[in-house]
Order: structure tokens, then sequence, then C-alpha cells
């Protein structure tokens, strides 16, 4: 199936942005939110420019009742073919208070967040029969990141709900993806230090959501080498493993 009417969340920048941009073409219509005004117009520019017709939806993914009415909103006008839940924060820690307190942030977000943008469109994709689900997590869901252990949890929730639900859905027409990115060089990732093996541009990161997304992949994990360390790292002892996860603490800015 190809696309033609795509929602993607955390569209104002990052992967996101480069999602966008990287579906933007004639005959295609987007729906693109963030919180950001601005950087989101800017984002949908662009898309526009390539040909693309763009809905704007400024909105915080935390809201479950009003995005839900945002979202079914936008569907009644551009029935979905593809949503890309993909809306994320990554917050600063350091002493306990503020891991605890970036922990919920990241689980509000990343997991509860992305779960109110995604699951509304499961009833009319399956009255139509076709449909597909991408939710963006990251390789810290399979090998958690000792400095975020909000951010890991929320991500290993993401990846456990979108294969269970993919085989739920399993026969009605509509199909959920995870994509597990490594390191991608976007604010997110900007203000930390510390070893970022195998990082990539944000464009790049597109490039292989989608094409895992047209293969139907049910965990679109990668860079390949690294999303096999991580894949393999939890099946492996905690004390083999924490050597290696040592080499991935890292300090913000
Ligand atoms: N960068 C990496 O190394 C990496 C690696 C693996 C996975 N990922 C995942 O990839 C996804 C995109 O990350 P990124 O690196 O592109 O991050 P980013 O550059 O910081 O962009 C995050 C996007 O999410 C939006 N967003 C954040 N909180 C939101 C909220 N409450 N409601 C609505 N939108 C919200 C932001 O827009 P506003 O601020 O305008 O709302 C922005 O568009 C995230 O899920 C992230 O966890 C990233």
């Amino acid at each position: 199936m190809t696309p033609r009417r795509i929602l993607i969340t955390g569209a104002s920048r990052g992967i996101g942005a480069a999602l966008a941009r990287a579906y933007a073409g004639p005959g295609i219509t987007l729906g693109l939110l963030a919180r950001t005004e601005a950087a989101l117009r800017e984002t949908a520019e662009l898309c526009r420019a390539g040909g693309a017709h763009v809905t704007e939806i400024v909105a915080d993914i935390r809201d479950r009742d009003a995005v839900r009415d945002r979202l079914l909103a936008f569907d009644a006008e551009h029935p979905v073919d593809l949503v890309i839940a993909n809306a994320g924060v990554q917050h600063s820690s350091g002493d306990d208070a503020a891991t605890e307190r970036a922990s919920y942030g990241e689980i509000e977000v990343n997991l509860l967040g992305a779960l109110n943008s995604a699951l509304p469109f499961v009833a009319p994709m399956r009255a139509r029969g076709r449909g597909q689900i991408a939710l963006v997590s990251s390789l810290a869901g399979f090998s958690p990141l000792p400095d975020s252990p909000g951010y890991s949890a929320a991500k290993a929730g993401l990846i456990a709900y979108g294969i269970a639900t993919r085989e739920r859905l399993r026969g009605t027409g509509v199909s959920v993806c995870v994509a597990c990115p490594g390191y991608v060089e976007t604010d997110m990732a900007a203000p930390y230090r510390g070893w970022r093996p195998m990082s990539m541009t944000a464009d790049e990161a597109a490039r292989q959501i989608r094409r895992g997304l047209e293969r139907d992949r049910p965990i679109i994990a990668f860079p390949r080498s690294l999303a096999l360390l991580a894949r393999v790292s939890a099946l492996v002892p905690e004390p083999m493993r924490r050597p290696f996860m040592g080499r991935l603490r890292f300090t913000y800015d």
C-alpha cells in the first residue's frame, strides 16, 4: 500500500520533520502535529513547496481527549492510511529527584502520548479494513540506558504495546509497526555528551523508517549492527551486559 493520507506527530523538527519532507509530494495529504506553531509552519511550508496538501495541528499529545477530537476530525476529512506516532522527549536527569521528575515526563509523552496519538485511528482504520500505525520507539527500549530509565521504560512499553497490537489486529487490514532508531542527530540528542556509536542524520533515519514501513516490518530497528547488539544484549546475563552499557553513560550540557 502506498500511503496518501499521512498523520505525523512531532513534525516540527528532527525525525518527524524529516519524515514529513520525505513523504511530501503531489497527491499526498499530510497532517502534521506538534506544540510549537512557528516550527510546525516551517515544516508545513517545505512540504507544501514539495506539492503536498498540509494541515497543521497544534496540540500537546498529553491531552488525550483534545488530541483524539483533533485527530478524528482530520481522519473524517482525510481518511488516514498511515499514522506515525513519532513525538517524544528526553529530559535531563541527574540526582534522584531530577531523574524521577524526568521519568514521569518521559513516560507521559513517549508512552501515553504516543498511544493518545495512535489509538484513535484503530476504529476508523478497522472499519475501512486498511491502515498502518507506526510507533516510534528506540533501541533504548531493548537495551535500557542507565541515565534515562524513564525514557527506556517508555520505549520498551511502546515496543510491547506495538507487537501485541499488531498481533491483536492481524486479519483486520490494520498493521502496526514499531520503529527503533539508534542515535540520531537531532535537538533531542544534541545536549548530551557521551559515546553515540553509528549516529545518523534525521533524513537517514526517516529513509530507514519509510523503507521499513513499505515492507511492513513489525520492528524497524537500525542501524543494523547496533540494533543486533541491542537486541542480543537483552538476552545476555546482566553481569555481562553491564560493562558494555557503562560505555553508553552520558552527561547533559
Ligand atoms: N534522536 C535520537 O537519537 C533518537 C533515537 C531513538 C529514538 N528517537 C525517537 O524519535 C522520535 C523523534 O525524536 P527526535 O530526535 O526527532 O526529537 P526532537 O528533534 O526533539 O523532536 C521531537 C518532536 O516531538 C514533538 N513533541 C515533543 N513533545 C510533544 C508533546 N507533548 N506534544 C506534541 N508534540 C511533542 C516536538 O515538537 P514541539 O516541541 O514543537 O511540540 C518535536 O517535533 C522520538 O520519539 C524519540 O524518542 C530519537
